[in-house]
């Protein structure tokens, strides 16, 4: 067998796995899978339209032998091209805002760039801005290449070429729905356009920052400047419109907050063993939320995960950085407990024997006024019932009317300790298990519902 290796690291940009959401996505249907682009060799899916945009202009001859690469980058693109330029001989120079994570700067220098830091806060045509500056370069340095990855059709190119297929290919072509952040527009229009092709029904959905433009202009087709306003997120969201982004392949938007994708992204990390970027956070919940009133059982969406945890670790995985941006989840210590203490001016728990009739049942159902029902036999409980099963295995079969309930009833609600925290019965209750049960402090059996532990955590 030959040696198998590489010839350079921009030959192992690409064919990133797709891994199923185990925990994030509790209690939403359809399978929902991270395209994990982290995997790339320069730790982001802006590896491959790095290496498309400079391969491009060498093909047109627009770079040649001993050229510079300068770019306006958040990082992540400057992380790419400065692989590039390694592998393929160029000088690189990066224009960065100063918002950008202290780890990204430190990063891109460690490759060999040089980098320029320059203000968040002033409009694109500023001369000081990062856009500015980067053009200024390019006009002033002979044989140097400004890629412009906002308006060069090489980035959406290259998720065409590459992202999409992969997700074809890895989906079987199941693939229904897309969810991507928008920052250049090219991970997400080049992946759209493929798998539209490929199947015109699929679904994509574009997320978005407050303080950014896209969503409204989507919407209404107004460039609306008074969307614009700082915001912390880094990625995705312009103020600007990127030739990249092609509005006609981006069925929906959805805005996240900052605070919201900074927790997201911390449950990545922790629940799903994937220690990924801020903007991952952001594309989860964005796609989640969208999933939750959209996804039937069957669908299969795909959301790109665009880069890797270590370039945030002075941010969104700093405790004291969260707290003071107000980011801490506030987690809520009240139990079990808490919950049926306020239920206790109300009548006993409603149940039914098993050797009633489901016609019964049914009527308790109504009368009471409950939606489920656990199922006694003397002392004990030996089963439960929830009126949505109930409801559609009579309408399968409405001659079960006359059988009893312990013929149909389904297996008990779990008890668990009065001290149980709402955290942890948020993760118990859920579609397919609709309630727990708990004892009071007179011993006396009580029920929890996803009612009871909506107003639980609304604070009603
Ligand atoms: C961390 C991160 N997330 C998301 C994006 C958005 O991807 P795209 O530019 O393909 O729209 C970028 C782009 O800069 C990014 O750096």
């Amino acid at each position: 067998m030959p040696v198998k290796y590489y010839n350079s690291m921009i030959e192992t940009v690409g064919n990133t796995p797709l891994v199923r959401f185990n925990s994030v996505n509790r209690g939403i249907p359809g399978t929902i899978l991270a395209k994990v682009e982290y995997f790339n060799p320069g730790n982001s899916m802006k590896d491959r339209m790095a290496v498309k945009m400079i391969e491009d202009a060498e093909a047109r001859g627009d770079i040649r032998p001993g050229g510079t690469i300068i770019e306006g980058t958040s990082g992540n693109t400057g992380m790419g091209l400065a692989l590039a330029a390694i592998a393929k001989g160029y000088r690189c120079i990066f224009t960065l805002a100063d918002k950008q994570s202290r780890e990204k700067i430190d990063i891109l220098r460690a490759v060999g760039a040089e980098v320029l830091v320059c203000p968040t806060a002033v409009p694109p045509e500023d001369p000081r801005s990062y856009y500015s500056v980067a053009r200024r370069l390019n006009a002033e340095i002979e044989n140097s290449y400004y890629p412009n990855q906002y308006d060069n059709l090489s980035n959406t190119d290259a998720h065409y070429e590459t992202t999409g297929p992969e997700i074809w290919r890895d989906t079987d072509g199941r693939v229904t729905h897309y969810a991507a952040g928008v920052g250049t527009g090219g991970s997400m229009c080049g992946v759209a356009k493929y798998l539209k092709e490929q199947n015109p029904n699929i679904v994509t959905v574009g997320i978005d920052t407050y303080g950014s433009v896209f969503k409204k202009y989507k919407e209404t087709g107004i460039f609306d400047e008074k969307e614009i306003y700082p915001y912390l997120t880094e990625g995705i969201g312009e103020d600007i419109l990127p030739a990249n982004v092609d509005f006609s392949l981006i069925d929906h938007f959805v805005k996240v907050t900052d605070k919201d994708s900074a927790i997201m992204t911390r449950r990545l990390s922790m629940e799903e063993g994937m220690f990924v970027g801020w903007s991952c956070g952001s594309a989860v919940w964005g796609g989640l939320e969208w999933a939750r009133d959209n996804l039937r059982e069957e669908d299969v969406m795909v959301i790109i995960l665009p880069d890797h945890g270590t370039r945030y670790l002075a941010k969104v995985y700093n405790d004291d950085w969260m707290k003071d941006h107000g980011f801490h989840e506030e987690r809520d210590f009240s139990s079990a407990a808490a919950i049926i203490a306020k239920q206790s001016g109300e009548d006993a728990l409603t149940s039914i024997r098993s050797d009633s009739r489901v016609s019964e049942a049914v009527s308790l159902l109504t009368t009471s006024d409950v939606s489920q029902l656990p199922v006694v036999d003397g002392e004990e409980f030996v089963g439960s019932l929830t009126d949505t099963r109930l409801l559609t295995r009579l309408i399968n079969d409405p001659s079960i009317v006359d059988k009893t309930v312990g013929d149909i009833m389904e297996k008990p609600f779990q008890f668990v300790p009065a001290d149980t925290t709402i955290d942890v019965l948020s993760s118990m209750i859920n579609r397919d298990n609709s309630a727990v049960m708990v004892r009071d402090e007179k011993g006396l059996p009580r029920i929890i519902t996803r009612h009871d532990l909506l107003e639980a955590i609304s604070g009603l």
